[in-house]
């Protein structure tokens, strides 16, 4: 017995679809009720969905009962104000979990590769059911600004740098890759992020909006690369030292953000 899993997410764990005509839809996101909540940098959520549809975003499985990351409820308030965005999370008609638009301001590449992280998305998931992963919808005009992924967390031979232009839609395997958004400005971004459940529904939406599963990566200057790296340790190592000082063992980033 294993997981369901995308097909369409078989050879490298993630996959473009189609660019989503973004500037057709108004900025609904600018109209939603935001809280604060830690992920990589300095960010703010808007749930639309969540584990018993109040406005907060906390993992399924740290709630009581806890559940695994799918039967989000859909919060009424955020979907008056957001409509086009929670149409656009059901339209697979695939199970969604946790739904949210994230704010991230401005950062480094640098501070992204310190806050890459995996997600944990399939915790509680039993083996037979789907696999879930994430979707993410850029709604503000980012093409500057690059999703990082990495298999390997310190290792950026495995790096893949995805744009983020207004209507980009990734899907990702985010349990499986280190991940991370390099936002570079000068506004915040904003991008819709779902949890879907693999399976028929999923598959036949990647295959209708023509997924990609080798999308081009950007290229990035080796000594910016080197220097991120550097940093990344020390920063690591400061933390290690901070937590130490009081006592704590530090838990892994798996375990602070998603
Ligand atoms: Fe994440």
């Amino acid at each position: 017995m294993s997981f369901i899993t995308s097909s369409a997410l078989q050879a490298t764990g993630y996959v473009t679809l189609d660019r989503y005509d973004q500037a057709a839809d108004p900025a609904e996101w600018l109209d939603l009720e935001y809280v604060g909540w830690r992920s990589s940098g300095i960010t703010r959520f808007a749930p639309l969905a969540s584990y018993a549809g109040d406005i907060e975003c906390n993992g399924f499985w740290n709630h009581t009962p806890p559940r695994t990351d799918k039967d989000g409820v859909w919060i009424p308030s955020q979907v008056e104000k957001a409509p086009n965005l929670a149409r656009r999370a059901q339209e697979p008609g695939a199970n969604v979990g946790r739904c949210r638009v994230i704010e991230l301001q401005p950062n480094t590449y640098a501070d992204a590769i310190y806050n890459l992280h995996q997600d944990d998305n399939n915790r509680m998931n039993e083996e037979g059911d789907g696999w879930v992963v994430r979707a993410w919808f850029n709604l503000t005009d980012d093409p500057d600004s690059l999703l990082i992924l990495r298999e390997d967390r310190f290792d950026p031979s495995t790096e893949v740098r995805l744009p983020l232009p207004a209507g980009s839609r990734i899907i990702v395997d985010t349990q499986r890759f280190w991940h991370a958004v390099w936002h570079r400005g000068p506004s915040p971004r904003y991008s819709l992020i779902t949890s879907w459940t693999s399976g028929p529904e999923l598959d036949a939406y990647i295959e209708a909006n023509h997924g990609e599963q080798h999308p081009q990566t950007v290229a990035l200057d080796p000594q910016i690369i080197d220097a991120a790296q550097v940093e990344m340790h020390r920063r690591i190592e400061e933390r290690r030292k901070a937590f130490e000082a009081q006592g704590i063992v530090m838990e892994p980033p798996a375990d602070l953000y998603s």
